[in-house]
């Protein structure tokens, strides 16, 4: 039995504790910023009513075994705040976010040797502060040492797919690649129709271009085709499809563009590999 603190009951928190419930094996403490007195996640499975604690204040957190954080990329500070609280005896921290920095966004708060950086795929948004529908199947790639082993334990017996990895770095650079071409619909305030076009088709291959020359000068192995393997991912997807860069921005919400965009053209910079494609598609999305 771990005691678990989830950080962030959004749409990716609350699908983690979808997959943490079942295995009957876990304590779970949501922390979040306004009480929350029920969640219930539809999966592609089943429905779930999630049995948890709730904390609203960090200073009334007691330690835990396990912190999973998964709040937006840009909310880092307010989540390192309870991190303070929940590892005063050391625990391990899980960062469940998009982008490639998860280490370095949680520097601050937690020692480096104790964060485990997670990408996860899986479709899900919030319909309702006290509901999520997690419309496919929630993977997860983890770097394969010693916290990242014990971090997947803790999904035995779940609906989670794990991958654990030896080469983490290549796997969170090929999700950003993904990522990139999100952007361009959230520029242009269209679904993934837009992908369709032609000459946005060969504009979205060289913004993908450009992520993967930066992840290679960076050390990540990314396959020569993969750009035009995430054109063709983006033009499977329903034509109404709404990347979570887009929903965002359609919501009125902060956007993860540094995470996502601010990160392509800042190492790119450092290593000289030009991104004229992503620079301007980040002043646009910050000048939104
Ligand atoms: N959704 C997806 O399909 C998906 C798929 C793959 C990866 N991701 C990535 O997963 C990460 C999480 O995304 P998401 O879609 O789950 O976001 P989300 O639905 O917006 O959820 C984020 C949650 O964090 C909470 N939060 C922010 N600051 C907090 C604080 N100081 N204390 C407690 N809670 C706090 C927010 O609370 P409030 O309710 O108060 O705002 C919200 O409930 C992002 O990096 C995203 O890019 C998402």
């Amino acid at each position: 039995m771990a005691r678990i603190a989830i950080v962030g009951a959004g749409a990716i928190g609350s699908v983690l504790a979808a997959l943490l419930q079942p295995t009957e094996r876990h304590e779970l403490i949501l922390c979040t910023r306004r009480p929350l007195p029920h969640l219930h996640v539809d999966t592609p499975e089943s429905s779930i009513d999630i049995r948890y604690a709730n904390l609203t204040t960090p200073s009334q957190a007691d330690a835990v075994d396990w912190v999973l954080v998964a709040t937006k990329t840009y909310d880092a500070p307010g989540a390192g705040t309870w991190i303070e609280h929940l590892c005063r005896q050391g625990a391990p921290v899980a960062v469940i976010q998009n982008g490639v920095e998860h280490r370095e966004r949680f520097a601050p708060y937690v020692r480096m040797e104790k964060i485990v950086p997670v990408i996860i795929d899986c479709p899900a948004e919030r319909r309702s502060p006290e509901r999520v529908h997690q419309r496919g199947p929630a993977e997860l790639f983890i770097q394969a040492d010693v916290l990242g082993h014990a971090f997947a334990a803790l999904f035995d017996g779940s609906a989670a797919q794990i991958t654990l990895t030896a080469d983490f770095l290549s796997a969170a650079w090929r999700k950003l690649c993904i990522n990139s071409a999100g952007s361009i619909s959230a520029m242009l305030g269209k679904p993934a129709g837009v992908f369709l076009d032609e000459t946005i088709g060969k504009e979205t291959l060289e913004v993908v271009r450009e992520c993967a020359a930066v992840g290679r000068s960076v050390g990540a192995i990314l396959d020569e085709d993969l750009p035009q393997k995430v054109l063709n991912q983006y033009r499977n997807f329903p034509v109404d499809s709404v990347n979570s860069l887009l929903a965002d921005r359609l919501a009125g919400r902060p956007m993860e563009t540094d995470a996502r965009i601010g990160t392509i053209v800042r190492y790119g910079r450092q290593h000289n590999v030009p991104t004229p494609r992503n620079s301007l598609l980040l002043a646009l999305l910050e000048a939104i």
